[in-house]
């Protein structure tokens, strides 16, 4: 699965946006830049709202189409526009605003659209129906150059459970109910619910939206033990135990920097400690004890792995959030290194990590990064 190019006519503070993702460029990892309030992250959400919401938890889309503003006088508006590649083919999928006129002209009828009563209106024009967002307007998907609506039916679901989110947890999420926007910033809040109790439940009801700041260490320890049975097939199987449990070592004390610290499983599985050495004395850390920017690389390792995020289209806002410039030119080759078989699109502030790719894999919003005097 590959995002090959999107095109955001007008959303929010979203202008004329056609960006493109090519598909031969290796790695397959694309930052993506701007001035603050540029609208990377809404670019983000808008492209997880639609491909991963729209087919998984409705409401979620729902509340960023209340952003939606479309011309009064228009009967058919395009918000988005996806090409992508999947089955080794190029497929466009079209996410359109109808209002009901526009429909009684398509469909021949006289009152409301309802898609109960017309179960055949999606032979007309290829016309998904997805929700009725406010008492005029209703948004459609159409995938082009595909005629079999079954077809596209299993295309826009797979794409679904493709397509990952990831950002800090400070930042504000367009798809989340507006009353959880505001609380953010209200000191007496008479709310049912917290910020962060809106954000556990999206994602509890999102498999694709993931925050950094939560450590999967029982995702940690379930790897461990799935690649000691691996080894112990492989005895059985070849005669040699594999390696799985090994690399599976090594990657993580390479996370936490080369012979700094060392990840231990306890003997019963219950849980896992860092062993780090300080002059002659080694000492235990617990999870707790790591620092934010270790935290949130383990974390980010943890969610790819044990998400089993492989042939996907990853979102990643910020992801340079908590690391040290050494680490934000390294992320590329970690994310290259950990799932060479997805597609990254990082929103990022970091010349460092830019860096670590070409000018072309670079995409950027207006107002551009602006380059440091040296
Ligand atoms: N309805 C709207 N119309 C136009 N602009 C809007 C609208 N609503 C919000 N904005 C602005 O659009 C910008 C989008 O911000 P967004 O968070 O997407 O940018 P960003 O590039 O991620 O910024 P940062 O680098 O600071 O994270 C903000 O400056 C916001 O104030
Ligand atoms: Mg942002």
């Amino acid at each position: 699965m590959h995002l090959l190019r999107v095109q955001i006519p007008e959303y929010r503070g979203l202008k004329n946006i056609d960006l493109t993702f090519e598909k031969d460029f290796k790695p397959r990892i694309f930052p993506l830049g701007s001035q603050n309030g540029g609208g990377k992250s809404t670019l983000l959400q808008l492209i997880f709202a639609l491909l991963h919401c729209s087919w998984v938890k409705i409401a979620y889309l729902e509340n960023m189409l209340k952003e939606l503003r479309v011309p009064y006088e228009a009967y058919q508006h395009p918000l988005a526009t996806f090409d992508i590649w999947y089955n080794d083919q190029t497929f466009q999928i079209e996410f359109l605003v109808c209002n009901d006129d526009y429909l009684k002209k398509e469909l021949n009828i006289k009152d409301k659209f309802d898609p109960e009563k017309f179960p055949d209106y999606e032979k007309k024009e290829n016309l998904f129906y997805i929700t009725r967002f406010s008492s005029r307007d209703m948004l459609f998907s159409r995938v082009n150059n595909m005629t079999n609506m079954e077809e596209s039916g299993i295309f826009l679901e797979d794409l679904a459970k493709k397509v990952f989110l990831t950002a800090p947890s400070t930042q504000v999420y367009l798809f989340l109910p507006q009353e959880a926007r505001k609380i953010l910033f209200k000191k007496d809040s008479s709310a049912k619910q917290s910020y962060y109790e809106y954000l556990n439940q999206a994602k509890a009801e999102l498999p694709g939206f993931f925050t950094y700041d939560f450590i999967a260490i029982d995702a940690i320890i379930d790897f461990f033990k799935m690649a000691r049975d691996s080894d112990f097939a492989e005895m059985i199987k070849a005669g040699e135990y594999g390696n799985s449990y090994k690399t599976l070592s090594n990657d993580l004390n390479t996370i936490l920097g080369v012979g700094t610290k060392r990840i231990k499983l306890e003997p019963d599985l219950s849980g896992v400690t860092f062993e780090m050495e300080q002059g002659k004395e080694t000492i235990n850390l617990y999870p707790e004890d790591l620092s934010h920017g270790e935290l949130s690389k383990l974390s980010i390792y943890a969610w790819l792995k044990s998400r089993q995020i492989v042939d996907a289209i990853v979102l990643f806002d910020e992801i340079e959030t908590a690391f040290h410039p050494d680490w934000e030119y390294q992320i590329v080759s970690d994310l290259q290194r950990w799932e060479p078989n997805n597609q990254y699109i990082l929103a990022t502030h970091s010349y460092e990590l830019c860096q670590a790719l070409t000018p072309a894999h670079v995409k950027e919003l207006e107002p551009k990064l602006l380059k440091p005097a040296n």
